[in-house]
């Protein structure tokens, strides 16, 4: 793997699913593969998971750990041709060959406008950097995809499920902001891939783009949807069609009715989360909510990709 930058980045999903199962039994198994090695982790937006678990997934390989907050007081300007004036500290064009001399692998977070579609499903600032950069870059949520996420969703699926194709349900959820798409993206991508049995719901408007999609069955009633479900993965996203509204629609919260008409199904959540707003407390602190075990699974996710690519430098 020579960059992470979506799901169609990985070869052999099944491969590294087997080795990010195999960090999480051993996660200093490969400690000297990054000896010598640096991780650069550039966050124009904040984390708590993504940043801390990959971090992690550096250290446990041997490398070196940089990370860098981006977003106040260093903001890139990624436009060419542009005059300025206004609070972005530095361009691209400098930035990302600037960086590319301290580190060997560099990740990267940035979250969509929210306002300019096309430019957002261009996955502009992510692209950029990966142009103009001389080193690999790990996608750590950028405008449109999440794919460490999804890794770690798919091991969480594999660990919990007691069928190879189980029933996973993507539900929308309430929030009282706008948010990125990236999340639901990468996971409807991740799933397909592993022809997992996916079914998205969501209230009529709150669609997600087609391209990602594809046909994957969309049914707008929550109750039906979540009927015979091994996995319910609930997530806030704003619209794709009216893009980047929300709704704020309270009935779609995840609450214990709703999981009733499950195959006692795990909950899951990328987190953060919003108690009794996106989920009931009843049931993420029920036995069958796996969100805390899905977070660990990131540091595995991530080191498991840190290792493919160092492994191909
Ligand atoms: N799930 C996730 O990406 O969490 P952070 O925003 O805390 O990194």
């Amino acid at each position: 793997m020579k960059q992470y930058l979506s799901i169609d980045d990985i070869p052999d999903v099944d491969a590294l699913v087997k080795k990010a199962l195999t960090f999480k039994k051993d996660p200093l198994s490969a400690n000297k593969l990054g000896i010598g090695k640096s991780l650069l982790l550039l966050f124009s937006n904040p984390s708590l998971r993504t940043r801390l678990s990959t971090e992690m997934a550096g250290k446990n390989l041997g490398m070196r750990v940089t990370t860098m907050d981006l977003s106040s007081g260093w903001k890139l300007e990624y436009e060419d041709g542009i005059t300025m004036n206004t609070d972005k500290a530095e361009h691209i064009q400098e930035a990302a060959r600037v960086v590319s001399q301290y580190a060997d692998i560099i990740g990267f977070r940035s979250f969509p406008s929210l306002v300019d579609r096309e430019k957002d499903y261009q996955d502009f600032q992510i692209q950029r950097l990966a142009n103009l950069a001389s080193k690999p870059i790990i996608n750590m949520e950028s405008a449109i995809r999440h794919p460490l996420q999804a890794l770690a969703d798919l091991v969480t699926i594999m660990e919990h499920s007691k069928s190879k194709n189980p029933k996973v349900v993507l539900s929308w959820a309430p929030h009282p902001k706008p948010l990125p798409q990236a999340v639901a993206n990468s996971f409807i991508n991740m799933m397909r891939r592993n022809e997992m049995d996916l079914v998205i719901t969501h209230p009529k408007g709150m669609d997600l783009a087609p391209a990602m999609v594809k046909d994957t069955p969309v049914e707008y009633d929550q109750f039906k949807a979540f009927k015979g479900a091994d996995f319910v993965y609930t997530k806030s996203w704003s619209s794709y069609s009216n893009y980047g509204q929300t709704a704020f629609l309270p009935d779609w919260m995840v609450d214990k009715e709703k999981m009733k008409k499950t195959n006692q199904a795990k909950f899951m959540h990328c987190l953060p989360v919003r108690r009794n707003v996106v989920v009931a407390d009843d049931v993420i602190d029920s036995a069958d909510s796996v969100v805390i075990s899905q977070a660990n699974n990131r540091t595995y996710a991530a080191q498991a990709i840190l290792s493919e690519i160092l492994s191909n430098a």
